[in-house]
């Protein structure tokens, strides 16, 4: 367990730099257990997924006996990257640039021969495709290339036990989106870990999620914490009514209530309230409503579980937001530049057994500048904010970033980072001064 003391100041350089960025090349994304993709977008023999970070291409596939493998995806011959993307039915991988051909589990079966009529150039057999670790948990699909990397299971912990209520393997990946963001990719992941700019950058939220009241949970290399929604935050409860509530509600998070679409903008008035109740309560009668109109996925849970944010960073590069019927994940993914990543944004619906697109294969989807505000107005927001954090770090007055306790979770996640990193978040500040201190 890392220490419960997060640091408070962070390297700006951390977020900028070409040697720090390099370093995470070559000693982070090569060594830790990443969530590469779904069961659900492998699910036949024959299937195929291609994983891709910092310059790294990991190709995960389906062999004939259902067993997940894999591998870097580069030919043993010359070189040469095998697949690209994802698809189905391969029987064999055969190299596009000479014809080397691979089974599923990655051995090499035929060298093409240099002359039709003569003996091949080697005889098959002893060479593989280098293997990558890969494993799967709540219907995930884990890679680590680290041959010697500890277990997935060791990784997680306790994440499994925390997020075993969910039955996360049950849910149907019903969008999977992506988009080119101007910033880190850790600027990515501390935007989505903590709630303490929520007034800031979100201020229509104040009314139906409370940004001060969020424990803060530190859980191996992961980290957690703890949202109550359906009524204001102490900031603004004052000034909210229940309409203001319900409208709030509606609008963000009409889906939990099976309103349909058209109604989110436009609910009309509230519930009644049963004298003596609340809000809060009436909207978690209407969600327990939902919640068993799709087929009761947690009968009797209490009440707290099935309206407020559970919120789980997985170390290094992935955050989910979970609801009860309904969760989320954010990924970021670094590229060349140490300024760029890639945002991936995959939503997960609990769809009733029988239902004809559970578990259908997800369908991977780029998004443009025009697409972002049919993401809603929270993400929208973040995404606005996101490149701007960039540019102020790229300041070279700026030595470092000054943290408060509500932002513990971006100082563990830099702590974790410095043990794969061998880095010391702590005394590399310590020689130098910088203005204001
Ligand atoms: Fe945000």
């Amino acid at each position: 367990m890392a220490s419960q003391n997060p640091p408070r100041k962070i390297a700006a350089d951390r977020y900028r730099s070409t040697t720090f960025h390099d370093r995470e090349r070559e000693q982070l994304w090569p060594q830790s257990w990443q969530l590469a993709c779904t069961l659900d977008c492998l699910p036949d023999p024959g299937d195929y997924y291609e994983y891709r970070i910092a310059g790294l291409s990991v190709l995960i596939v389906r062999d004939e006996a259902g067993s997940l493998h894999a591998f870097q995806n580069v030919c043993r011959h010359r070189g040469n990257a095998l697949l690209e993307g994802s698809g189905a039915g391969l029987s064999e991988i055969r190299c596009p640039y000479h014809h080397w051909c691979y089974d599923l589990s990655g051995r090499l079966t035929s060298v093409s021969r240099g002359d039709p009529t003569k003996r091949p150039h080697r005889s098959p057999g002893g060479l593989t495709l280098i293997p990558v670790r890969v494993d799967d948990w709540g219907g995930f699909v884990f890679v680590n290339l680290d041959p010697d990397a500890a277990p997935l299971d060791e990784f997680l912990d306790p994440m499994a036990d925390e997020l075993g209520w969910v039955r996360m393997h049950e849910y149907t990946c019903t969008s999977a989106m992506s988009l080119h963001v101007a910033c880190n990719w850790k600027v990515v992941i501390d935007a989505f870990i903590e709630t303490y700019h929520l007034h800031a950058v979100h201020p229509q939220m104040l009314a139906i999620a409370d940004d001060v009241h969020t424990p803060i949970r530190l859980l191996g290399e992961h980290s957690m914490f703890y949202q109550p929604y359906g009524a204001p935050s102490p900031r603004v409860a004052s000034q909210v009514g229940d309409q203001e509530i319900w409208e709030a509600f509606t609008h963000n998070l009409g889906h939990r209530l099976g309103l349909p679409f058209a109604e989110h903008a436009n609910p009309g008035p509230h519930p009644p309230i049963p004298a003596g109740g609340s809000l809060r309560q009436v909207l978690i009668e209407r969600i327990r409503a939902h919640l068993e109109e799709i087929g009761d996925p947690y009968p009797g849970i209490p009440d707290d579980q099935v309206i407020d944010d559970y919120h789980y960073h997985f170390f290094p590069n992935t955050v989910f937001n979970v609801f009860a019927g309904w969760f989320g994940f954010i990924r970021a993914r670094p590229g060349e530049r140490p300024d760029r990543c890639v945002l991936d944004m995959w939503n997960f619906d609990w769809l009733p057994e029988g239902h004809p697109n559970r578990h259908a294969r997800p369908e991977e989807r780029w998004l443009e500048a025009e697409d972002i505000p049919a993401l809603g107005p929270v993400m929208a927001q973040d995404l606005e904010n996101l490149p701007r954090t960039q540019a102020g770090l790229e300041q070279p007055g700026l030595r470092s970033v000054q943290l408060v306790p509500e932002e513990a979770r971006i100082g563990h996640m830099h702590r974790v980072l410095d043990r794969y990193l061998g880095t010391s978040v702590d005394t590399e500040l310590r020689d130098r001064p910088e203005a204001g201190d």
